[in-house]
């Protein structure tokens, strides 16, 4: 039963696929460039926006000098999704674009060398690539295939050796020297002309047939027809050459004494939206995995069945074996034998480290449960991690309890479980459930971890911690603080749900213990950037704090980045609560998303999340949002925040009253259902 289960599952899926097809493009147009468009745009070598064009190497008529032996690249600062690595079908996202080319040279001036269409991984230019190599390539790395690089050249300067003569086209792959040329003498273009003349271009790229087309005119206004026959027509595989995930731009050079301008006056971009969606996560698996699975199914069909049932009831065997042995324990969480610890760990090796606290060190460990439940005869092997405390003393042994207090009465799905500790020996260790997925902060900046942390579980994530704070400072039956709030203490289970960890620095609030200063450890042991300003001054954590280490958490997992490194921006470094706030200030909030999504987010759901991240970083304690409010607007049930465009300043003591009423540049956070400044 449960294999055909499987095989209908995969093969409808499979046909929601190929009926998904029609996909909605993604387009822009720009009719000029100016300043004002200078941040969609990524810039190397020689290239600038000039109004009221790209240019790609300098652009002056006076200072002929500077023009020599220049080489520029220009790219739409977001890269497209080209292809998918696990698609059967094979297809290659189909784009349109057109642009507008000026060329133009003063008499004296020899043409060359010439400008390019370009798609490519980035928007790093070689070195040396001017003269010939277009600012694609260079001496060394011409005809590398790890260049990834597809251009189209519109070469003023012919080679002898490997160019037509005069002006051409040409398509390139990874290297100057054209995979196909056109001439462009038969057509009366002259490239690079001594006088005003601009050309548009039409660049077709059909991702179903491969077929790539090129059209040419002159641009003349009023209006300016694309032909009807292609200049240059060949059929590519784009998926052969590119990576899967490109930028879409410009490069050109000039030589020497060979100059031209090399400017793009206008430029539209339409290209087919390859996302995978919500919905189609599982048609992923179900078109890589889905067809070969079909028939190693049917080939093996009943056995397979077998060992999948079996497999089932042991994994639920080991369940009952685990919560069996706690239950019969008095008191959970149990209490654990340290030798039994040290073997799990395999004496605490090194390799089973799994991450280091503030006050001790985490390890994996692999309990081996005999069979107490005759009825099933099966041992077990749980995985759980152990948290070896440094310090072996007194205050340590506090530091201990304090936790296992706090921990074994909490019960939140939000939040860890203890399942036991040991004190023997005068070494104290705490026994966690084990989180499969590691911490978060792995999951965002973890360089051998190829996949982006999705959207969709940023945002489950950040739920599931709005979640447990709220049930820490609300649900709870005292006030707890967690105070060490960041990206390395939200662990996540196998289905990427949230799970805050390491109460260490968890206090009950009404034993006031919540002092930062009284545990010696040299001031806040928060780590920078995810501690409120006041902590600074009264030392003391509070919910209030929490709610500020919750917005930096929330910023840091928009936007990609950790709170405690500057972000360099137009020649200054912000903290990254600046930046964010000086991007929604211009409006521009969602550009503080982290790059890595690409398109793959969701807008409103990110805008969402950086206002509120703003709000929870507000310098006044009184004026965060709390717990409740944070819960509702997450889950979409309360407005956004209204965030002032001007970060308010900290001031100690606070002095809220000062700047509340009167000057509405300083008002405070409100929750409005009104107009949001962002849209
Ligand atoms: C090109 O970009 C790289 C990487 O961002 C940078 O190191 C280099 O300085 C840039 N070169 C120029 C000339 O802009
Ligand atoms: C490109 O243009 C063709 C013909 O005008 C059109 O059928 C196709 O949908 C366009 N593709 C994209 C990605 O815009
Ligand atoms: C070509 O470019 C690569 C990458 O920028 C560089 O390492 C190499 O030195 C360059 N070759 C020459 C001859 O400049
Ligand atoms: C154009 O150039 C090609 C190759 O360089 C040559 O074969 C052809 O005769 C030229 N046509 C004209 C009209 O000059
Ligand atoms: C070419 O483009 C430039 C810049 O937009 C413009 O000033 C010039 O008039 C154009 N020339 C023609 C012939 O359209």
């Amino acid at each position: 039963m449960v294999i055909v289960y499987i095989v209908i599952l995969l093969h409808s899926s499979f046909k929601t696929a190929s009926a998904q097809s029609p996909k909605k493009a993604k387009v822009f147009a720009y009719d000029m460039f100016d300043e004002g468009v200078h941040s969609s745009f990524l810039f190397n070598g020689s290239s600038s926006i000039d109004f009221p064009a790209l240019q790609l190497t300098p652009d002056t008529y006076n200072e002929a000098f500077k023009l020599p032996r220049k080489s520029g690249r220009i790219m739409y600062k977001h890269p497209f999704r080209l292809w998918l690595s696990d698609d059967i079908e094979n297809d290659v996202a189909s784009f349109n674009t057109s642009f507008v080319i000026n060329n133009y040279r003063m008499k004296e001036w020899p043409a060359g060398e010439g400008l390019a269409f370009l798609i490519a991984p980035d928007h790093i230019i070689p070195e040396n690539s001017y003269g010939q190599w277009l600012g694609l390539t260079n001496e060394t790395i011409d005809g590398d295939p790890t260049n990834h690089i597809v251009a189209i050249e519109f070469d003023s300067k012919s080679q002898e050796e490997f160019d037509p003569d005069g002006d051409h086209i040409g398509l390139n792959i990874n290297s100057i020297k054209s995979k196909t040329t056109v001439p462009l003498n038969d057509s009366g273009f002259d490239l690079a002309p001594d006088m005003d003349a601009n050309y548009s271009v039409w660049i077709d790229y059909n991702g179903k047939s491969k077929v790539l087309e090129v059209y040419m005119a002159r641009y003349v206004l009023p209006s300016v027809e694309k032909p009807s026959k292609p200049l240059l027509k060949e059929t590519i595989n784009l998926k052969d050459h590119v990576k899967d995930k490109s930028y879409f731009g410009f490069a050109a050079s000039t030589g020497d004494p060979d100059i031209q301008l090399n400017c793009i006056l206008k430029w539209n971009l339409e290209v087919d939206d390859l996302r995978p969606r919500k919905d189609m996560k599982r048609l992923n698996i179900g078109i890589g995995v889905g067809v070969p699975a079909i028939l190693v199914l049917a080939l093996c069909g009943l056995k397979l069945g077998l060992v999948y049932l079996k497999k089932r009831k042991r994994a639920s065997d080991e369940e009952s074996i685990l919560h069996g042995t706690l239950k019969r324990l008095p008191g959970i969480p149990r209490e654990f034998k340290y030798r039994d610890l040290k073997k799990a760990t395999n004496n605490f090796n090194e390799s089973m480290k799994l991450g280091q606290g503030g006050f001790g060190v985490v390890y994996r460990g692999i309990l081996h449960e005999k069979a107490n439940d005759t009825s099933t005869g099966v041992a077990a092997t749980v995985q759980v991690a152990v948290k070896k405390f440094s310090r072996d003393n007194v205050h340590g042994k506090d530091d201990f309890f304090a936790e296992l207090t706090i921990i074994h009465r909490l019960r939140h799905k939000h939040l860890v479980r203890l399942l036991g500790w040991s004190h023997e020996k005068g070494k104290l260790l705490l026994v966690y459930e084990f989180m499969p997925n590691g911490s978060l902060e792995k999951h965002l900046y973890d360089s051998s971890n190829q996949n982006t942390l999705h959207w969709r579980h940023r945002y489950k994530i950040l739920t599931g911690v709005a979640s447990a704070l709220h049930y820490l400072h609300n649900e709870f039956d005292q006030k707890v603080v967690h105070r060490d709030l960041k990206a390395s203490n939200i662990l996540l289970d196998s289905d990427y749900n949230a799970r805050l960890g390491d109460f260490g620095l968890a206090r009950v609030l009404d034993n006031d213990r919540n002092s930062y200063a009284e545990l010696e450890l040299g001031g806040v042991p928060g780590t920078m950037g995810y501690v409120a300003p006041e902590c600074f001054h009264t030392g003391k954590a509070t919910p209030e704090s929490d709610v500020y280490g919750f917005g930096a958490v929330v910023l840091e997992v928009v936007s990609g980045r950790t709170p405690g490194v500057r972000v360099p921006y137009e020649q200054q470094n912000y903290s990254l609560v600046d930046w964010v706030w000086m991007l929604h200030r211009e409006g521009r909030i969602q550009e503080a998303v982290d790059e890595r999504l690409y398109d793959d987010y969701d807008v409103d759901e990110a805008k969402r999340l950086l206002l509120l991240g703003l709000a929870c970083s507000h310098p006044t304690d009184s004026e965060r949002p709390q717990t409740p409010a944070i819960y509702q607007i997450i889950s979409g049930n309360s407005p956004t925040p209204c965030v002032p465009p001007f970060k308010p300043v900290f001031t100690w003591p606070s002095m809220v009253s000062t700047f509340s009423s009167s000057d509405t540049t300083f008002s405070s956070i409100t929750l409005s259902s009104g107009a949001q400044g962002e849209n």
